[in-house]
Order: C-alpha cells, then sequence, then structure tokens
C-alpha cells in the first residue's frame, strides 16, 4: 500500500506541481486548498496521511492553529511546514508544536523530497510505538486481573479509581505469585503515564553495592570501571513509573538515599557534582511483612510512610479459591493456543485436587502447573495425572532426637522428602538459613534457593 501524503496548500499551481512529483514518486497524494477541506480529509474515512505538507497561512485560518487543534485520535502523522521568507516566529512555534520541519518557499524538490521521506520514517517509527503501547493497554487492561472472588472484584475496583489519580507513590504487598507484577503493570498502563517509560527493578536480584548506582547512575569515572555516563534508572523511569520489586531488601543506608531522593525528586548521580530533578511515581511491591521490618528496625519508618501512602494488599489464592474457576480455563486456553494443543474439558476429580490443595505458590505455581498439563495432555482432557500437587500430609516425617524417620512406603515423594528435611533444619536453626545450610552441609545459596522453592518460612540474616 502507498502512503499517503495530504498537502494543504492554496495557491493552486504549487499545490499542483507538488502533488504531481510525489505522486511519481509512488506517493498517494490528496490536496486540500483550504482548512476546512483538510479537516475533512482528515476526519474522513479515506485519507490517513503520514506525512502532512502545509503551507502556513490559507485563507481560512493559520495553519498551525490547526496543528494545535488536530492530532488526538488520529494516526501518528509527521508534518512539513512551507514557509514564506523571514516568517521566523511561525517557524520557532511549529517546531514547538511537534512539527517535523519547515522549509522556505521556494523549495528544492529534491530537497524537499528527502525531508518528507525523512517525516515519513520517523511517522512510521512513532505509529510502531503507538501499536505497541496500545497493545500494552489491551494486555494489561483492568479485565487482566482474572477472578470472581469478592477480593478480587475489590481490588478491581480500586485500580479503576487509582488508575484516574495521579498518586505519587503506593506499596503492593503480598505472597510471591499473586500478581503484584500484574497489579503495577494495569496501574501504570491504564493511568496518565501509560504511554511513558514504566522502569522494574528488583532489589532482591541485583547485589547490594551495585544498587545504588544502578538507580542513580553515575558519571564516567565514579569508580573503577565507569567508563561512560550512565543514566541510573530513576532518571529513565523520568515522567512516567518506577517498580521498585521486593524494596524490602533494600538495605538501610540505601533506603536513606532513596528517601531523599523521593521527597525532593532529584538526586545526584555517582561521582557527580549536580543534580538530577526527576517526575517519576512510584511503585513499591513487597511479599514480606514491611511493617514488621519496620518494627524490627530493617526498614525506615520515614520511608515507609513515603511510599505507603497507598496500600493495595493482594489475598494469597488459597483466600480466593473460587477465582481457581476463572483463572484455570483461560490459562488452559492461552496454553492451547501457545502448544497447539486443544482441551476442552477439564473433569472433576482435577477440579477435587486443584480445589483442595492450597497453593502456597499462587497464581504462578498454577499457571506452571496448567501450563505442564497442557504441554503433556495427549487428549482434549485435561490430564489428573500430570497435576503432581504435592503431598499435603508431609506429617508423616517423624522427628527423633538428632534424626528423623522419613517412611519409604510411597506417600512422599521425593521433593516432599526434600522439603521435610529442610523445613526440620530450618526449624532446628531457629529459621535461621546459615544455620539450616550448616546442618544439611549445604551452602547458604543453595539452601536459600530451596527454602524460596519450596515457600518456607525463613528469617533474613
Ligand atoms: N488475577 C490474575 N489473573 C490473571 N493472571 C494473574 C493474576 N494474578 C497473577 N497472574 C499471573 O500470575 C503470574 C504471577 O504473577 P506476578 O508475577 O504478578 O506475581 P508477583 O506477586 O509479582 O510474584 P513475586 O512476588 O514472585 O514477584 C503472572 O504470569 C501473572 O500474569
Ligand atoms: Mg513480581
Amino acid at each position: 500500500m502507498k502512503d499517503c501524503l495530504l498537502i494543504i496548500e492554496d495557491e493552486a499551481l504549487l499545490g499542483n506541481e507538488l502533488a504531481r512529483f510525489f505522486r511519481k514518486q509512488h506517493w498517494d497524494v490528496s490536496v486540500a486548498v483550504d482548512i476546512k477541506s483538510a479537516r475533512q480529509f482528515l476526519n474522513g474515512q479515506d485519507v490517513e496521511p503520514i506525512v502532512i505538507l502545509s503551507d502556513m497561512n490559507l485563507p481560512d485560518g493559520n495553519a498551525l492553529d490547526f496543528l494545535e487543534q488536530s492530532g488526538s485520535g488520529l494516526p501518528y502523522a509527521e508534518w512539513i511546514f512551507l514557509t514564506g521568507y523571514g516568517s521566523v516566529t511561525d517557524s520557532v512555534r511549529a517546531l514547538r508544536l511537534g512539527a517535523y520541519d519547515f522549509i522556505e518557499k521556494p523549495c528544492e524538490l529534491d530537497r524537499l523530497h528527502m525531508l518528507v521521506e525523512g517525516a515519513a520514517r520517523s511517522a512510521r517509527a512513532q505509529r510502531r510505538l503507538q501499536q505497541e503501547t496500545s497493545q500494552h493497554f489491551s494486555r494489561y487492561s483492568l479485565d487482566a486481573l482474572i477472578g470472581r472472588s469478592q477480593k478480587i472484584q475489590i481490588l478491581r475496583d480500586m485500580l479503576k479509581q487509582l488508575a484516574n489519580v495521579p498518586f505519587s507513590s503506593l506499596v503492593i504487598s503480598g505472597e510471591t505469585g499473586t500478581g503484584k507484577g500484574l497489579v503495577t503493570r494495569i496501574l501504570h498502563y491504564s493511568g496518565n503515564r501509560a504511554s511513558k517509560p514504566l522502569v522494574e527493578l528488583n532489589c532482591a536480584a541485583i547485589p547490594k553495592d551495585l544498587l545504588e548506582s544502578e538507580l542513580f547512575g553515575y558519571e564516567a569515572g565514579a569508580f573503577t570501571g565507569a567508563k561512560k555516563r550512565h543514566r541510573g534508572l530513576l532518571e529513565q523511569a523520568d515522567t512516567g513509573t518506577i517498580f521498585l520489586d521486593e524494596i524490602g531488601e533494600l538495605d538501610l543506608d540505601l533506603q536513606g538515599k532513596l528517601l531523599k531522593a523521593v521527597e525532593e525528586l532529584k538526586f545526584r548521580r555517582l561521582g557527580s557534582e549536580s543534580t538530577v530533578e526527576v517526575d517519576v511515581q512510584i511503585i513499591a511491591a513487597t511479599n514480606r511483612d514491611l511493617l514488621g521490618k519496620v518494627k524490627s528496625g530493617e526498614f525506615r519508618q520515614d520511608l515507609y510512610h513515603r511510599l505507603s501512602v497507598l496500600n493495595i494488599h493482594i489475598p494469597p489464592l488459597r483466600e480466593r479459591i473460587e477465582d481457581l474457576r476463572d483463572l484455570v480455563p483461560q490459562f488452559v486456553a492461552d496454553c492451547n493456543i501457545k502448544t497447539g494443543k486443544n482441551i476442552k474439558t477439564i473433569p472433576d476429580s482435577v477440579w477435587d485436587q486443584l480445589e483442595s490443595y492450597d497453593w502456597p505458590g499462587n497464581i504462578r505455581e498454577l499457571h506452571n502447573i496448567v501450563e505442564r498439563c497442557v504441554l503433556l495432555a495427549d487428549s482434549e482432557v485435561f490430564p489428573a495425572q500430570w497435576l503432581q500437587l504435592p503431598n499435603k500430609n508431609v506429617a508423616a516425617a517423624v522427628v527423633a532426637n538428632d534424626g528423623m524417620f522419613i517412611p519409604l512406603d510411597g506417600s512422599l515423594s521425593l521433593q516432599d522428602m526434600e522439603k521435610v528435611i529442610i523445613q526440620e533444619a530450618l526449624s532446628r536453626a531457629n529459621n535461621n538459613v546459615t544455620g539450616a545450610a550448616r546442618l544439611l552441609r549445604a551452602t547458604r545459596e543453595t539452601m536459600r534457593y530451596r527454602v524460596q522453592k519450596y515457600h518456607l518460612k525463613y528469617d533474613q540474616d
């Protein structure tokens, strides 16, 4: 399909010459002789110009006023203005209004051609960006939060209200896999910062000594290895949202620096003399009891109060089991598409198992299990044998003195055994991961990984 160029020019001779020239260059050209007809073109169904080439002064008004009024709701187009000699103020205003460029009359056709091609490239890139953003809009609309339970309905209502409020910061709490990341995206993409960046930082995933430079950025030479200036995540999120996941993992020193930056909305890059101002909305998430951490002195009270202007709690799946009836069919449908399977029926025995399990890994665990089952299905029926929900009855293992008795009668899977051993070691080490690791002669990292894998309770050390 040819790209469409709209020429707005009241001098018929010039308008026709330009139209002829660009038609030869394979453009689909429409000519409007005044603002009224240009408006008709733009509002009609047939013409969707990617570039608009316009004279400044038209019989029924100034084209810049027209540019200012039009735009929103239409697919992105770049504007190039044809200006009379010496109309500097108009040209400046044109650029301020976002025009691609202006060119003085009489203009060389070759130069104009280059300009129009450049504008078309730019408009195409903008349209791609718009399209991606709108895909995000629909992917992360309120409907993306599935669930019929009253708790989820209340949450959806809350998110709907928040989308219209320019909040400065907010804390989302909830166990692992309950949907904190999803809720963050919904908040961002349904709010007024939707077309601006959403930048994520998982405070638990980055070594402590790198967190500061990730957040605030640095100047060249700020420390060994800092070769070039680096814009930190706060700066990258300017005008948009920064998502600080697992905020409870920030150490106290950095909490202080973050508080200062959040309060003043400015900070310094590492090694810099000057300050950078930012306008960011903060969403912080935690799967731990942040208030408990405040009480035990591990999290600054002032930062907690600054961030938790608003609090959203996402209840665990076991407290809203009825949501399974919406979540499972949706996940099955998604996985059917992804894997080319065609599961149509979910037997009652499967529902029974799903509804009696307590879902420590919440929706993420559910999603993974559904995905596995769909992948391994060999008919149109959801395969119960691949559910493999962990045995709830791990109490079968018996603790005795320094050791423990583990039955080999099939009541415990190998995974269950590993879980009970680790659980027991943790309890003997007063929930301390390092202590438990010592008991089992494992490294702290291995232990931490397994403790998280089995969703066991432990104390931070
Ligand atoms: N109510 C829901 N409806 C549909 N999908 C959901 C819902 N809640 C969570 N999910 C999906 O479950 C998965 C896990 O959710 P998410 O990553 O947001 O959890 P989380 O709370 O951020 O977990 P973690 O604490 O481990 O980071 C994602 O794929 C998410 O899209
Ligand atoms: Mg998450």
